[in-house]
Order: structure tokens, then C-alpha cells, then sequence
């Protein structure tokens, strides 16, 4: 039972995070939006804000993924500076969409990101193990991507650092998630070399983008093989409710991050176009998604201190998402253009009746109309049993 008193102060610190996390959703909506656009589909569109187009990527990596998982770290955390980050992104994010010129949106952006450093770096103060550094180095990845981004760089070179960022954040989550299950020896050696293999495509894609993304590849697929043989996820799916909806998202989402790897072994370098098309999404939206819908039911609770109520119409924008992904893929590689256009209208489906039932699961109680339901999680530490 909580403290009466704690009450009106959780509800403070409730109300103060949401600016922030609609900072992020606003990101989510637009870029989707603009990057629906860019396919191209012929949707409405105010021109004089054209940086939803030019910066989709951009506002999906750093202003939403970015403000989400800074504020997710904050909250974590509980130091009123780690607020900055999520702060100076969702600022740098808004800058960028109302169509402020020159550099300003892109200075704030790599603020925050100095600011996750910083918490990051006191993550691993705190507590020094293998999950807090591999996110440090996930933390570090970003920065040094948004520099670039600021130096001037194509985007299509800055894209393998903000993929280090997700991937290495993802990864050590899983780590933490994992800590308890008792693994094999091997495990460890294995994970250092996936490690190895994709940081040093990352960083080589820098002085010769073939070679490095090709290392970069070889280092999603390697990560993809670990995370699907060592990640307790394997041994949840076999229970009921939310712990197998989230095992579902993570364990197809480690297939998606294979098949990311080998379209970048395959196709680099990788610079515009189809190709470019399939591999960034088959990692953002097909990896990086699906561990979003896995790890939703953990972390909006956590930042807003409400239970989400778990209903099987989650696995609906789950299945949406990787039907027309598929559909998006087969376009792009094969050559089929409209096949492109559904399946990217249909991802963009699957992202709007994700952020429609995640709404619905907090509303519903209160609305009364949930239906049937499983309560998850209430607080910032709890997380389901055996972490999905
Ligand atoms: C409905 C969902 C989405 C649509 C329709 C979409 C569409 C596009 C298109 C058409 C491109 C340009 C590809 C090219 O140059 O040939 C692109 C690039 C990109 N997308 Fe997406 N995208 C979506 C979701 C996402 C998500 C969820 C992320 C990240 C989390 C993302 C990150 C990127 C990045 C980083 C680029 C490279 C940007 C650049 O080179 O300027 N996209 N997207």
C-alpha cells in the first residue's frame, strides 16, 4: 500500500513528465508522418514545415526514441538533472518541427544527448556491470552520431551510430532483464564478440562506409543469434498473458534483427533508396519497434505511475506491423513500388493502433470499458516476471 501522504507528489511528478513524453509522441506522429510522404504517398502536408520530410530520421531517433528513453533513464535515475536530456530533445525535436532554420534544433538534440552521457556515465557509477556499460556505450554512440549530424555529415552516415545507440541500449535492457537466468559458459565470450564485430563496423563505417557496414551486419546478425539462444524471453513465452506478449514481441523482433544484419551484409554500402529503404526499417521498424510494443506494458507505467491493463488486442498492431513490413520489404527488393507504398500505409496503421491501445489500456479502467483485463506493473522498479 502506498503512503496517503505520497500521493498528491506522485501525482506532481506524473503530471510533469507527460509534457515530455507528448514532446516524444508529437516526434513520433510527424516524423511517421513525413516519412510517409517521403515513400511517396500523397498526403496532406502544411509545406512550409518541411523538416517533418528532410528530418524523419532524425525525429524518430533522437526526438522521440531519444526524449522517450532519456525520460525512461531520468525517471529510473531520480536526479532532477538527468531531466535535461529528454528536455533538451524534445526541445531540439519541436525546433526541427516547426521549421526553425539554421542549427538550433540540431545543437539542442546533441545537448541532450551529452546530458544522457552524463546519466549514463552515473548509471555505471552506481552500478558497475556488464548491462549498464554496454548501455553507456549505447549512450556514447549517439552522441558521437549527433556530432556528426552537427559537423555536417549525410545522414546515411551518421544512420550506423544512432542503430548503435538503439541496439546497444536494447541490448544491455535485455542483459539486465536476463541477469537471474543461469547461463552457459560460453554465453559471455559469445556476447563480447558480437559485441566487438558490430562496434568496430559502427566505428569503421566512419573511414570506409562498405566495409563497416558490411562488420555491421555481421554484428546485428551475431547479436540477433545471442539475444535468440541466451534471452530468458525463450523460456516466458511459454506462460500466459503479457509475460508471452512481450516474449512474442522481443523473440520476432530478434528475427527482424537478423534480417536486418544480412540486408546490410548483403547491401552495403548502403545510401538511398530501396535497399537503404529495407535494411533501416527491418532494424527500426521491425527491431526496434517490436521491443517498444514488448517493453511498453514496462515502461509507460513506470514514467506515468499508472498500471496498464494488458488485453490480447495488443497482438494486433504486432501482427499489422510485421504483415506490412513484409509487404514493405517484398516492394523494396523486389521492385514493386505500390507493394512499398501499402506496406509502409500499413506501418504506419500498425504504429497509429499502437499508440491507440496503449491510450485505451490506461482510459479503458476508468472509462469502464476494458473488458477483460491483466493489471501490469505500478511502479518504476517492477517489472513482469522474468522480464518477458
Ligand atoms: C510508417 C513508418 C515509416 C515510414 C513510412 C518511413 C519512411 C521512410 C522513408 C521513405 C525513408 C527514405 C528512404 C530512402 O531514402 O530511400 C526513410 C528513412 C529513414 N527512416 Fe523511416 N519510415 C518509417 C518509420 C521509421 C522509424 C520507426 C524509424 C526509427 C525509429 C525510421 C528511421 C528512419 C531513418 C533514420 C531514415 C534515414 C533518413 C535519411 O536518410 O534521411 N523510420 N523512412
Amino acid at each position: 500500500m502506498k503512503d496517503a501522504k505520497s500521493r498528491p507528489s506522485q501525482f506532481r511528478q506524473r503530471i510533469g513528465r507527460v509534457p515530455l513524453l507528448m514532446l516524444g509522441i508529437l516526434s513520433l506522429v510527424l516524423g511517421v508522418w513525413g516519412g510517409l510522404i517521403r515513400v511517396p504517398l500523397n498526403l496532406p502536408f502544411p509545406t512550409e514545415n518541411a523538416n517533418w520530410i528532410t528530418f524523419h530520421g532524425p525525429l524518430m531517433v533522437c526526438g522521440f526514441l531519444g526524449t522517450v528513453i532519456g525520460l525512461e533513464r531520468a525517471v529510473g535515475l531520480g536526479k532532477w538533472w538527468t531531466y535535461g536530456a529528454p528536455l533538451l530533445t524534445g526541445a531540439g525535436a519541436l525546433l526541427l518541427i516547426v521549421g526553425v532554420l539554421g542549427k538550433k534544433g540540431e545543437t539542442l538534440l546533441t545537448l541532450g544527448s551529452v546530458v544522457f552521457v552524463l546519466a549514463a556515465a552515473e548509471v555505471v557509477r552506481l552500478r558497475r556491470e556488464l548491462f549498464t556499460v554496454v548501455m553507456g556505450l549505447g549512450a556514447v554512440t549517439w552522441l558521437t552520431g549527433n556530432l556528426l549530424w552537427l559537423w555536417d555529415w549525410p545522414i546515411h552516415r551518421v544512420v550506423p551510430w544512432w542503430m548503435g545507440f538503439l541496439a546497444l541500449t536494447i541490448l544491455g535492457e535485455r542483459l539486465d532483464l536476463s541477469r537471474f537466468q543461469k547461463q552457459v559458459r560460453s554465453a559471455r565470450p559469445l556476447l563480447w564478440v558480437a559485441l566487438g564485430v558490430f562496434l568496430a563496423g559502427v566505428v569503421w563505417s566512419a573511414f570506409a562506409q562498405r566495409l563497416g557496414e558490411r562488420l555491421l551486419g555481421l554484428g546485428l546478425l551475431a547479436m540477433a543469434l545471442w539475444l535468440g539462444r541466451f534471452d530468458i524471453a525463450r523460456r516466458t513465452i511459454r506462460q500466459a498473458g503479457l509475460t508471452r506478449y512481450m516474449a512474442v514481441c522481443l523473440l520476432s523482433g530478434y528475427v527482424w534483427l537478423a534480417g536486418a544484419g544480412i540486408l546490410f551484409w548483403l547491401r552495403a554500402p548502403l545510401e538511398y533508396g530501396s535497399s537503404y529503404d529495407a535494411a533501416l526499417h527491418a532494424f527500426f521498424l521491425g527491431f526496434v519497434f517490436l521491443m517498444i510494443f514488448g517493453h511498453a506494458p514496462v515502461i509507460f507505467p513506470s514514467v506515468l505511475l499508472l498500471p496498464i491493463n494488458f488485453r490480447p488486442v495488443f497482438y494486433v498492431h504486432v501482427v499489422v506491423l510485421q504483415g506490412a513490413l513484409l509487404l514493405r520489404l517484398a516492394g523494396d527488393l523486389g521492385g514493386w513500388p505500390g507493394l512499398r507504398q501499402l506496406g509502409s500505409m500499413g506501418n504506419g496503421i500498425a504504429l497509429a493502433l499502437f499508440l491507440a491501445n496503449t491510450i485505451w489500456s490506461f482510459l479503458g479502467p476508468w472509462l469502464g470499458g476494458a473488458g477483460r483485463r491483466e493489471r501490469s506493473l505500478g511502479g518504476p522498479l517492477d517489472k513482469p516476471a522474468g522480464g518477458g
